[in-house]
């Protein structure tokens, strides 16, 4: 008899991915997904620590299930994710109703867990384990939602940016062998798959084994653009200092690896960026975008920023005003600082006022957004490519990507789903682009 799974994810798009391989792995438990946790036989939360109030809102997410669990005791609950490895038995101690915890590096374990779940048992594990949970992993076997997938290629982070908790929660960083990923690039393809993300909490510091030696991610990239059928790569997140010569050129010279890069930088003041171990000046950075948009001069380039990082003075916040007018962003993503236990950076004197934090958080996000809208309103009478992924909301309109991540819709037939189609830009609205199909 198969049993009704309810995941949901919070946080990045390696969780995204980590859902999906849960789902499948529970699969051999006799589980099959479904959209609403109302009816279902397990809840599992897959959840993200990185910013504050992460575990909080766990806790109040649980409670809303509180009705279901009361209504239908079999009800099983998982969480899953970085908080999952953060907080531990806590969890459980505080929500009882929690049957299974489970860190992100031990999910392949999970058929093993809900065997004791199902006994009655409480399910805990939050190791580091020696074996690569991928290699224990099933093959996905899930129809496929759209032509996008993510394909995560390394996992956790060497870097202890002093705010992050990553290094903490993912651990250190393990790329998986290449030979292995170019397998899973092919089967996704082999199901639709038209473009994947390449996916790792430092991505472009990729190290992984390609049979005749060690490949960097450019390598990687090239190999897997041999795969007929596939005709979009992309990758995230990655860290400056990461950014080797052949992924450099690899922006200029390889026609499926696309043109958009998400490449944080956090602050603009040298000082700042010293104090959250960066390792870089912020005229590095800006250096450093000038050769990759000398190899590929239409890039779309996206970070992320923190204001209010402790000691950050107005001055130092004015740098990072100046380094997004010098650099030029088409998406950003900007965040208060959130002070994270265990990292060096909450022990720290000048925690900066909430107030004042607010206050700079808006005038940088005045900034980018003006940026986001020069940049889409620029694309306007322009030529892109489009890969369809779903309708529209009205009838008779498609939506997909460009090259350039911005989301696009035209009026057009549902058989462009899954296809790539050169469209004309004519209006940028909030969000999104209008397109006429050439
Ligand atoms: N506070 C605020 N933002 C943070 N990020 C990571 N840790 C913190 C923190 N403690 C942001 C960084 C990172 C993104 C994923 O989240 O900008 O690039
Ligand atoms: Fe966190 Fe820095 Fe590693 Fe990114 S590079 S995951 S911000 S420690």
């Amino acid at each position: 008899m198969t049993k009704k799974l309810y995941v949901k994810t919070y946080g990045c798009q390696m969780n995204v991915y980590d859902s999906e391989r849960m789902a499948e792995a529970l699969g051999a438990s006799g589980y099959e997904q479904v959209d609403a946790p109302e009816g279902a036989d397990m809840i599992l939360l897959n959840t993200c620590h990185i910013r504050e109030k992460a575990a909080e809102k766990i806790y109040s997410e649980l409670g809303r299930y509180k009705p279901l669990h009361d209504a239908n005791p079999d009800l099983k609950i998982g969480v899953a994710g970085c908080v999952a490895q953060a907080e531990g038995e806590e969890i459980m101690r505080r929500q009882p109703m929690v049957d299974l915890v489970v860190g992100p590096q031990t999910y392949h374990r999970l058929p093993k867990m809900m065997e004791a779940v199902d006994r009655g048992e409480k399910a805990l594990d939050t190791d580091f384990p020696e074996e690569d949970k991928f290699a224990h992993l099933p093959k996905l076997r899930q129809p496929r939602r759209g032509p996008t997938a993510f394909l995560t290629v390394q996992e956790g982070c060497d870097k202890f940016c002093s705010f992050c908790v990553v290094p903490y929660t993912r651990g250190a960083e393990v790329s998986r062998p290449a030979t292995r990923l170019l397998g899973e690039a092919r089967d996704l393809v082999d199901r639709g798959v038209r473009e994947i993300t390449l996916l790792g909490q430092n991505v472009n510091a990729y190290h992984g084994d390609g049979g005749d030696g060690e490949w960097g991610l450019a390598r990687l990239i090239r190999e897997m653009a041999k795969i007929d059928g596939l005709e979009r790569i992309r990758f995230t997140t990655s860290h400056p200092n990461d950014m080797d010569d052949d992924l450099i050129a690899a922006h200029g010279d390889c026609a499926k690896l696309m043109p958009y890069l998400h490449l944080p930088v956090q602050a603009g003041s040298d000082k700042v960026l010293k104090a959250m171990n960066r390792k870089h000046t912020a005229q590095q950075y800006i250096d450093l975008i000038s050769r990759i948009r000398a190899a590929r001069p239409d890039l779309h380039l996206s970070g992320d920023f923190i204001v209010g990082f402790p000691g950050e003075s107005e001055a130092d916040f004015q740098d990072t005003l100046e380094l997004v007018k010098t650099v030029g962003f088409g998406t950003a993503y900007s965040f208060k600082y959130s002070s994270r236990p265990g990292t060096p950076a909450a022990e720290r004197d000048g925690q900066v006022p909430a107030d004042e934090a607010s206050d700079r958080l808006q005038r940088l996000q005045a900034l980018l957004t003006e940026q986001q809208r020069a940049t889409q309103d620029a694309m306007v009478g322009r030529e892109v490519s489009v890969l369809f992924e779903k309708p529209g909301r009205q009838a008779g309109q498609m939506v997909g990507k460009s090259e350039y991540l911005h989301a696009v819709h035209v009026d057009g037939p549902d058989r462009l789903r899954g296809q790539i189609a050169p469209v004309r830009i004519v209006e940028s609205r909030t969000n999104s682009l209008r397109g006429a199909l050439l």
